[in-house]
């Protein structure tokens, strides 16, 4: 059974070799998936994809055209599927919705902590050669605070838990609150933005659904020194509000691990910010220190992406054997 797997960096190769318990026949491919690549998987049973592959129409098709009918991805996030083309084609989707939910939990906290003690700020104006104690700088702590959790799944409660073992208060708003959820407080989502010193999403982007889920009048709502986290995906907020309302002082920051047009940039090295090729993007990112981007890291840590691979290798085993796999997506 041949795999074609693509998006391979280089640290994954070792998991993929340690990990490859059945045996699978690994063609493994750097490159994130596209119609100028999608040559590379003639030939095999099935193709593994991650969130930066393109699995749109044209590429699915090229995918079908080989009698390939399992395209799965050891990600979270489906958003970059054409499900009409999947469904019409007859290709299998599946994913891998609960790789250690800390990996993303601890950067979303990191980038949140990291603006509510304005340490972005700081250290940027310090390594400026400004040793001063700037009143902007002035905190309260995490204790004290509140954080809003909007999307209270594996990774939103995992988050949730770290700040309340700091001894936060935890809210979290979820269209289905699940009452078996201890580490949070439901409320509406008036009450979260309102309340929150810390907000942080966690939803899945599902493309005319959840696209600016945080716009202007969601931020007007929130508290001027409130810091906005996503770790989500770029789409879910309307990213020239968000600009727009730190420029303003109308949010004390935005942390994100995710951009608007993440495609374009997804493991790119330009010389300067002016060469980013979208807009919006640039436009935000010009904000910094008030706006901290990282990028789209939450994934790359060890036990996350061990279980990326390693749930990806049983999606594909219970296919062989049961005709299905442990996570299939359908839309
Ligand atoms: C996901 O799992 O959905 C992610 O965002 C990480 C992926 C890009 C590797």
């Amino acid at each position: 059974f041949k795999i074609t797997v693509y998006s391979v960096r280089e640290v994954e190769i070792p998991l993929f070799e340690k990990l490859n318990k059945d045996n699978f026949e690994l063609n493994l491919v750097s490159e994130h998936l596209s119609i100028k690549n999608v040559a590379k998987a003639e030939g095999s049973d099935a193709v593994l994809v991650s969130g930066g592959d393109d699995t749109g129409k044209d590429v699915l098709e090229k995918i079908a055209s080989y009698g390939i009918k399992l395209v799965y991805t050891r990600s979270v996030g489906v958003d970059r599927y054409d499900f009409a083309a999947a469904n019409e084609l007859g290709i299998k989707v599946a994913n891998v919705p609960n790789y250690s939910p800390r990996s993303v939990a601890e950067l979303a906290f990191i980038l949140g902590m990291t603006l509510f003690r304005h340490v972005a700020p700081a250290t940027y104006n310090t390594h400026m050669g400004d040793f001063r104690i700037l009143p902007e700088y002035f905190a309260n702590e995490i204790h004290d605070a509140t954080v809003g959790i909007i999307g209270a799944g594996n990774i939103g409660t995992a988050e949730a838990k770290l700040y309340k073992a700091l001894g936060a208060k935890t809210l979290a708003f979820q269209r289905h609150p699940d009452s078996s959820n201890d580490a949070v407080e439901f409320v509406d989502m008036d009450t979260l933005l309102k309340e929150s010193d810390i907000v942080s999403i966690h939803v899945p982007y599902i493309p005319g659904k959840t696209d600016n889920l945080v716009g202007a009048p969601e931020l007007a709502k929130m508290k001027s020194s409130a810091i906005l986290v996503n770790t989500a995906r770029g789409p879910v907020v309307d990213n020239e509000a968000v600009a727009q309302a730190v420029r303003d002082f109308k949010i004390g920051g935005y942390g994100t691990d995710v951009l608007l047009d993440e495609q374009h940039v997804m493991d790119k090295q330009f010389d300067t910010l002016d060469d980013v090729p979208n807009q919006i993007d640039k436009d935000l990112m010009k904000n910094y220190p008030n706006v901290i981007v990282t990028p789209h890291m939450g994934f790359f840590t060890v036990p996350a992406v061990t279980d990326m691979i390693s749930t990806s290798f049983e999606n594909f085993k219970s296919t062989i054997k049961t005709g299905k796999p442990i996570y299939p997506v359908e839309r």
